[in-house]
């Protein structure tokens, strides 16, 4: 192993959780749970990616226990004693191999159409009724509701941390439910939990803060932001410096464990063309573990996914190295290369990139 790599390959301590390296399995949808239950073959598909030399596993988002919080097909959820029973399948496959696991926890929020299973009455929950600027087209939420909801997410991160689970990732990125809060375009309430950026993160903060409260100290809270928006790639939280360092900085005073920064190339500065990006930001600012994402080891960003470009092409990991090597984040995750070749990590490590298997969307169902 030459020296570039040597970080990447380097054991990595977050927060007393011991990582055998700085690759993460990032957070992949993959429609395999009728009726919220995983297949029987999610623990050989986790299992293979941390045999695979992957560092620490996020789990596919994970509906929480909530009756609005579902907006896809077959994704899996925590409900039923037979879902539970999977995820300690899954739990204990990807311990006996080496790495831990956290459970991303999902609300899609307004993204939720009417007519969607289990219950096709129930509406999109959104902060004010709107997915978009400016069309109320969903419910609009209670404080009721979001207390409720508040109380759903601490209770589902405690049957993770039941479960064998170490740690829980809150998602609050891409548009879906807890971004919907910090989005001001879309939240116009004029509560506590809207109008100041102190109010629009509220939601998250006091899930992450609870959440902290009822679980052991070992297990490990983070949450997954991103600027951008399903809905719009270019919106963002912020675009002040300032006021970005005070939303990372109001995450970490709730008791955030790591940030996870979601972009789509993550050698693309927040404020400037090679300047730190928002996984190096949050780090600079909190000093916080924290986590990039984006476009590793694949020539195009994963919105081309849904835009009929299907077939990729494995690029180095160059920049990767550098960013690693100044230490602008601690962790890297990898959404797609890791669903085409579950032993990327480890061919990464041994020099064999050549051999990698690039990622071709016309495959994406089949990726086990
Ligand atoms: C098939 C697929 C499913 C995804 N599902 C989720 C998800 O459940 N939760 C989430 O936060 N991000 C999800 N993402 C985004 C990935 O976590 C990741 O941020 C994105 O793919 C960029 O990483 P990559 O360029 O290495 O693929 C998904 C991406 C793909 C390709």
């Amino acid at each position: 192993m030459n020296d570039s790599k040597n970080v990447l390959f380097s054991e990595y301590n977050l927060n007393g959780l011991k990582l055998k390296n700085r690759i993460v399995m990032a957070p992949m949808t993959r429609s395999f749970s009728p009726k919220g239950v995983p297949a029987d073959y999610a623990p050989t598909y986790y299992a293979k990616r941390a045999a695979g030399g992957v560092g620490l596993i996020i789990t596919e988002g994970v509906e929480v226990s909530h009756r609005a919080a579902s907006g896809y097909l077959d994704v899996p959820n925590l409900e039923s004693d037979e879902s539970k029973m999977m995820w300690e399948k899954v739990v204990s496959a990807v311990h006996k191999n080496g790495s831990p696991i956290f459970c991303q926890l999902w609300h899609v929020g307004g993204i939720r159409k009417l007519g969607m299973p289990p219950s096709p009455e129930i509406p999109g929950f959104t902060p004010s009724g709107c997915v978009k600027p400016g069309k109320k087209v969903a419910y609009e939420m209670t404080v009721e509701d979001i207390e409720e909801l508040i109380e759903i997410y601490v209770n589902d991160a405690k049957i993770c941390e039941e479960l064998g689970f170490d740690g829980v990732e809150i998602h609050g990125a891409h548009g879906y439910l807890i971004d919907q809060f910090f989005w001001d375009a879309i939240n116009t309430r004029t509560d506590q939990f809207g109008g100041s950026l102190e109010n629009r993160a509220r939601f998250a903060s006091r899930i992450i803060q609870e959440t902290q409260q009822r679980t052991s100290p070992e297990f490990q809270v983070g949450i997954r932001i991103s600027q951008w928006k399903q809905q719009d790639y270019e919106a963002k939280i912020t675009s002040d410096k300032d006021e970005l360092n005070l939303f990372l900085n109001i995450l970490k005073n709730a008791g955030a464990d790591f940030l996870h920064c979601s972009n789509r190339r993550f050698w693309e500065g927040e404020f400037s063309e090679d300047g730190l990006n928002l996984a190096g930001i949050a780090k600079k600012t909190t000093g916080l573990p924290s986590i990039s994402v984006g476009s590793v080891g694949v020539d195009k960003d994963f919105i081309k996914l849904y835009a009929g470009d299907h077939q990729t092409q494995t690029t180095d990991l160059v920049k990767l190295h550098q960013k690693l090597n100044k230490s602008e984040f601690d962790l890297i995750a990898v959404g797609r290369a890791l669903l085409s070749d579950p032993e990327w990590a480890n061919k990464v490590q041994n020099g064999q990139e050549k051999d990698i298997i690039p990622f071709d969307k016309s495959f994406v169902e089949n990726y086990v």
